[in-house]
């Protein structure tokens, strides 16, 4: 009997906490690129790359082929037990490619968590503090320690205290909500003064461009004056490029907007193009901190993922990913301000490169975010066949994650479904245009 997703979601329901979210009803039969078939035929266009995890598309053909030839000759063996030539070839990669002139080492762990928990194991180990300084409606995971850094109490934190001690969150700077850069930065001052010396602090940990917490783009400046307070207090600098990584923003990585060297950086999601695997790239010095035996995990750096990873480096150098994601980036911006001219609803479009974020508000009120209609616009788009993610402090921000391979022809498609179910949904708002 043909499946249904009414049936899958009523076993789902029965067989999994309530605490693993589910954004749509949806059960995917298969997927290519930039397209999902679901188990009753139905085609959706996945503008959410499964959160940032397909810049190259799904089942990218050389992907796929790496990781078949994989198959066809080991799965496992333990990268701390017997290794393998692709993980070593894999780190020599990412170190060459991590921003900055100092000699870099790699470690592999299998989740983006694990690599922001490594990162903090590491900077305590070089620096023998123990304080660690993020951000507020950051993003870094859902163990304890990346809970800990997160900067964002519901859902993440609620309920699961008490976290690791010595974590102080700061302000992000986000200019459409009013705080600056020396906001933020002051901030810091105050944490110094009110809560720990700066001799007591291991790391600073930030994302170029905050994910989750709503697509706000860190200005140069502020990674620039972050880099400058480390170096000034001797503090790691911890760049966390999760969601950020691998030409998603139009450069391989986003901080090298900024120009700076971070000492640390996460990456996970697009580095293995859907197969888990993470990494932690940074200065060899710091990197060596740590004894052996106390970094690793059973399944760090497989050797299937890392097969895919090697793909996903060529791939993204060989159709030059970092220059579509910068022409994908503009086709979606434009637009969506097009579209913001005579929707009110849309109160900012903000993107850097393929990293699009349209913000939903009441009134054209920066102050007044519209949740419940970005939660309504997630399901009036996949009725139509498009699959988008909601993000932000507030809820209210839709966040695009295109492939970085797909055509215009399907982004335009999705971008119509995207006007067309706002437009549905906020007819007859009597809200002032005044954003045009
Ligand atoms: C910036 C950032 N850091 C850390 C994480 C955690 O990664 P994972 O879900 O693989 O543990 C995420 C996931 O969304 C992220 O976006």
């Amino acid at each position: 009997m043909p499946k249904s997703n009414q049936d899958l979601q009523a076993r789902r329901d029965t067989a999994f906490a309530r605490g693993l979210g589910n954004q749509l009803p949806v059960y995917i039969d298969r997927a290519r690129n930039a397209e999902m078939w679901d188990v009753e035929g139905r085609r959706f266009i996945d503008f959410g790359s499964g959160i940032a995890v397909l810049n190259t598309g799904h089942l990218h053909p050389k992907v796929q082929a790496a990781v078949a030839r994989q198959l066809d000759r080991f799965s496992h063996t333990c990268l701390m037990v017997t290794p393998y030539e692709s993980a070593v070839e894999l780190a020599e990669k990412l170190n060459k490619l991590a921003p900055g002139p100092t000699p870099k080492k790699a470690i592999f762990v299998t989740t983006g968590a694990e690599a922001v928990e490594n990162t903090i194991k590491i900077a305590r180990a070089h620096t023998g503090r123990s304080g660690v300084i993020a951000f507020g409606g950051g993003f870094h995971g859902r163990t304890f320690m990346a809970m800990a850094l997160t900067g964002k109490v519901a859902p993440y934190k609620a309920g699961f205290g008490p976290f690791p001690g010595d974590v102080f969150h700061a302000p992000f700077p986000i200019a459409y909500h009013g705080v600056s850069v020396k906001d933020s930065l002051d901030a810091i001052e105050h944490i110094f003064k009110y809560d720990i010396e700066p001799a007591k602090v291991a790391a600073i940990i930030v994302e170029p461009v905050m994910g989750e917490g709503g697509f706000y783009i860190a200005p140069p400046e502020f990674l620039q004056a972050l880099r400058k307070l480390c170096d000034q207090h001797g503090i790691v600098l911890v760049i966390d490029e999760i969601q950020t990584g691998f030409a998603r923003t139009g450069k391989l990585f986003a901080v090298e907007y900024a120009g700076i060297e971070p000492d640390l950086m996460t990456m996970a999601k697009s580095l293995a193009g859907g197969f888990p695997l993470a990494a932690v790239v940074g200065k060899a010095n710091i990197m060596d901190a740590p004894g052996p035996g106390g970094l690793g995990g059973t399944y760090a750096g497989s050797p299937i993922a890392c097969a895919a990873a090697l793909a996903v480096l060529d791939v993204i150098e060989n159709e030059k990913l970092c220059d579509r994601a910068l022409q994908i980036g503009q086709l979606m911006a434009t637009t969506l301000g097009d579209a913001a001219k005579t929707l009110p609803s849309i109160g900012e479009v903000r993107n850097l490169g393929a990293m699009v974020a349209m913000e939903l508000v009441k009134n054209c009120d920066p102050h007044a975010p519209d949740p419940d209609l970005t939660k309504a616009l997630v399901k009036q788009a996949a009725s139509k066949g498009l699959v988008i993610l909601s993000c932000g402090l507030y809820g209210n921000v839709i966040r695009f994650l295109v492939p970085l391979t797909a055509s215009d022809e399907i982004i335009r498609e999705g971008l119509g479904i995207v006007v067309a179910s706002l437009r549905e949904l906020t007819a007859g708002s009597t809200q002032a245009v005044v954003n045009g």
